[in-house]
């Protein structure tokens, strides 16, 4: 039995496989409509979601299958005191495959530990998103045919931001990607990400302040939100809240193929004037997230269609 706790759970052919079948349902839905008949799916929600959650619901039941869940922790057991690891342990008895996310760090792998059916990462605090990481690089891959040779900007709150940490440890397993770290000096990538990740595998990058400097070197810029849940202080997050905003004027300075990217929420980052920019992708990349978490649950519940 296999989980997905951080991308590196899967090899990059794999993942080459994983997108393949994710290509595949989005050009033939109608094969896989019965693949998951009779299955169910949890989602063990106890943070806020309106994508990863209602893709992952999507995805299943454009599978055949059924889902359940809960929400925000204050509905569930949680808000009695009962632990991640109890909870799991009676899920295997209600469902087939479990999609959890969890404001602490490392609570999906605890889960994951005590489950007796897969079990899905899908965000741990600020720590790891490796479903929108597969929905990223799938997006990337049908925008540019292969993921290699780009340089990328990640723009924003890179500290407390999980999409950016998930998405930078598994771009540094491809050829030639450079990465440009645009944030203000408080929200810089943790050490862990810049000693383990980039350094160890001698990846280029360099760490930036301004997006307006950056803004001509790009192929992709990843936009991400100011992270206000994980502020000490409301004072510090409004300071940081519209450091940085891509508006027309910053979209001029670009290449005329260089990719926006956004996990969303949106709050103010990006203006929505851009959104008509041809080179706006934050909506086709969420639309790419359910066909990709199909492919995700066809492969962990072993199903005829799993991708390896
Ligand atoms: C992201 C998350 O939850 O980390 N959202 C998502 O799943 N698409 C990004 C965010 O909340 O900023």
């Amino acid at each position: 039995m296999r989980h997905l706790m951080s991308p590196l759970d899967f090899s990059v052919s794999e993942l080459e496989k994983l997108m393949d079948l994710g290509d595949d349902i989005e050009k033939n839905p109608q094969k896989y409509a019965h693949a998951c008949d009779g299955m169910r799916l949890a989602t063990c929600f106890y943070e806020p979601s309106t994508r990863t959650r209602l893709s992952f619901e999507s995805a299943m039941l454009r599978l055949g299958g059924s889902v359940l869940g809960f929400s925000e922790a204050g509905s569930s057991s949680a808000a009695k005191g009962e632990s991640v690891s109890d909870t799991i342990k009676v899920m295997g008895a209600y469902a087939n495959i479990v999609a959890i996310r969890h404001p602490k760090e490392g609570a999906p792998l605890v889960a994951s530990i005590n489950s007796d059916v897969p079990v899905i990462n899908a965000g741990d605090g600020g720590h790891q998103h490796p479903t929108q990481t597969l929905t990223d690089l799938h997006t990337i891959r049908s925008l540019t045919g292969k993921i290699e040779n780009l340089t990328i900007g990640l723009c924003g709150d890179l500290k407390f931001g999980r999409t950016v940490h998930s998405l930078i440890t598994a771009l540094a397993r491809y050829n030639n990607i450079r990465f440009i770290l645009i944030s203000p000096e408080e929200l810089k990538i943790p050490d862990y990400i810049r000693e383990d990740v980039l350094k160890k595998n001698n990846i280029p990058y360099e760490e930036v302040v301004s997006l307006e400097e950056a803004m001509p070197k790009l192929d992709i810029l990843y936009m991400t939100r100011i992270q206000r849940e994980r502020f000490f202080n409301e004072e510090e997050y409004l300071r940081m809240r519209g450091f940085y905003i891509l508006d027309k004027e910053k979209m001029s300075l670009a290449k005329e193929k260089m990719m926006v990217l956004h996990p969303l929420p949106r709050v103010n980052e990006i203006s929505t004037a851009v959104d008509k920019d041809p080179r706006a992708f934050y909506f086709k990349q969420a639309e790419k997230g359910v066909y990709i978490r199909m492919a995700l649950i066809l492969t962990l519940l072993e199903t005829e269609f799993k991708a390896f």
